[in-house]
């Protein structure tokens, strides 16, 4: 039986205070949250240590919203498995939408999205370096809407679960999210049943890479605009094992009403 997982992203919000703010007032709200699931806030790397330090001695899990493929040198700027290990993170989102340069509602200049350059490949070298630290990887799939209109669904969310994931040496221990990128912030969900049809075409895809026993261990996520209102119908779906959950996690009361849907 699969445990639920489920996840905040903050993105680039909340400063050490707000996010310890934040800790301080979800921990007393946890005893309203079922047992039975894993939770997770992925805070940026500069609130992690208040975050952490507000939720002592509680079961939330921290994670992190990226990190770079090598532990140590010089690499300006970039956050390595190691460091996100020695502040206690657990599990770590890599391959976001928005890292790979793909956003849902577009609010930077399109001439300085591919800064971002997240690809397919340093997506397979993060999910190792998270390995090598004994972090556990959320690794984010999901097409455009330009790619869905186009019929390259499917393939492409196969190639993407594939070079992440082939290589891996713990894949049962992985998460994987399916956010579509056009549903990102966007407010529009994808309609459920087409989100279980992908998770479940991204559970076979990790049978086709590990068989069987792997990919009824693996957790899916699905993310892109979950809210309270859609959470349960969403979390009712066989191959839905939580969400990857952004605006809406950054209140406590959303995020509380998510984790009570399941
Ligand atoms: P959203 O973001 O819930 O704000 O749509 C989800 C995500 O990007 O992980």
């Amino acid at each position: 039986m699969r445990r639920f997982c489920i996840a905040g992203n903050w993105k680039m919000n909340k400063t050490p205070e707000e996010a310890a703010a934040f800790g301080a007032r979800f921990k007393d709200r946890l005893a309203d949250v079922a047992e039975a699931i894993d939770v997770v806030l992925a805070a940026p790397a500069l609130a992690l240590p208040a975050l952490r330090q507000s939720l002592l001695d509680s079961r939330v899990d921290l994670g992190a919203q990226d990190l770079f493929w090598v532990d140590q040198g010089a690499f300006t700027g970039e956050v390595s498995g190691p460091m996100l290990r020695a502040l206690g993170v657990k599990y770590v989102i890599i391959g976001h939408s928005e890292r790979r340069g793909r956003f849902g509602k577009l609010e930077i200049d399109p001439d300085h999205v591919g800064y971002f350059a997240e690809t397919d490949d340093t997506v397979a070298l993060k999910v190792a370096a998270a390995e090598r630290n004994s972090l556990i990887p959320i690794v984010c799939v999901g097409e455009t809407l330009a790619e869905r209109e186009a019929g390259k669904t499917d393939d492409l969310i196969q190639a993407q679960v594939r070079t992440a994931l082939e290589s891996a040496e713990r894949p049962e221990q992985a998460v994987v999210a399916y956010e579509p990128v056009w549903a990102i912030g966007t407010g529009k969900t994808c309609d459920t049943d087409e989100a279980q049809r992908v998770c479940a075409m991204i559970r076979q895809s990790v049978a086709d890479l590990h068989g069987d026993r792997v990919a009824q261990s693996v957790r899916i996520q699905y993310g892109g605009s979950v809210k309270p209102e859609n959470a349960v119908d969403l979390f009712a779906q066989p191959d839905i094992d939580g969400a990857l959950v952004g605006g809406a996690s950054l209140e406590v009361d959303s995020f509380v009403k998510i984790l009570q849907s399941v």
